[in-house]
């Protein structure tokens, strides 16, 4: 199958990076995809009706963020768009989850 430079920046097998689906992709899918060689990815958007609030949000990207890590040992990202007030809070949240250890986002 086609590997291309984004297999190695990323560290993937497949050139295929799964868009963020608010509200729908959590850590079982980013997880999902990851394992299946591809790039996951973690939305913004809670799934959580507790923590609907968008204030609340990143604890919800924090514990997608560890479900996804027990789920898989392959790199998955986060969405975050940045149109919102809190989206600081969201790269916080990737940093406290070491989302990024090779730091190539
Ligand atoms: C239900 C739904 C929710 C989406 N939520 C987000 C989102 O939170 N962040 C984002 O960057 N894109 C979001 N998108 C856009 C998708 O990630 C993707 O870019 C779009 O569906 C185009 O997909 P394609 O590249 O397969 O054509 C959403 C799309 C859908 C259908």
């Amino acid at each position: 199958m086609l590997h291309t430079r984004v297999c190695d920046l990323l560290g993937i097998q497949y050139p295929i990076i799964q868009g963020g689906l608010g509200h729908i992709s959590g850590g079982e899918l980013a997880a999902a995809v990851s394992n299946a060689g591809g790039l996951g990815t973690i939305a913004l958007t809670t799934r959580s009706p507790e923590l609907y609030v968008q204030e609340k949000w990143p604890i919800s990207v924090r514990n997608e963020i560890k479900l996804t890590k027990s789920l898989t040992k392959k790199p998955f990202a986060v969405n975050v768009p940045m149109d919102n007030y809190v989206h600081e809070k969201f790269v916080e949240a990737a940093i406290y989850g070491q989302l990024c250890p090779r730091k190539i986002c």
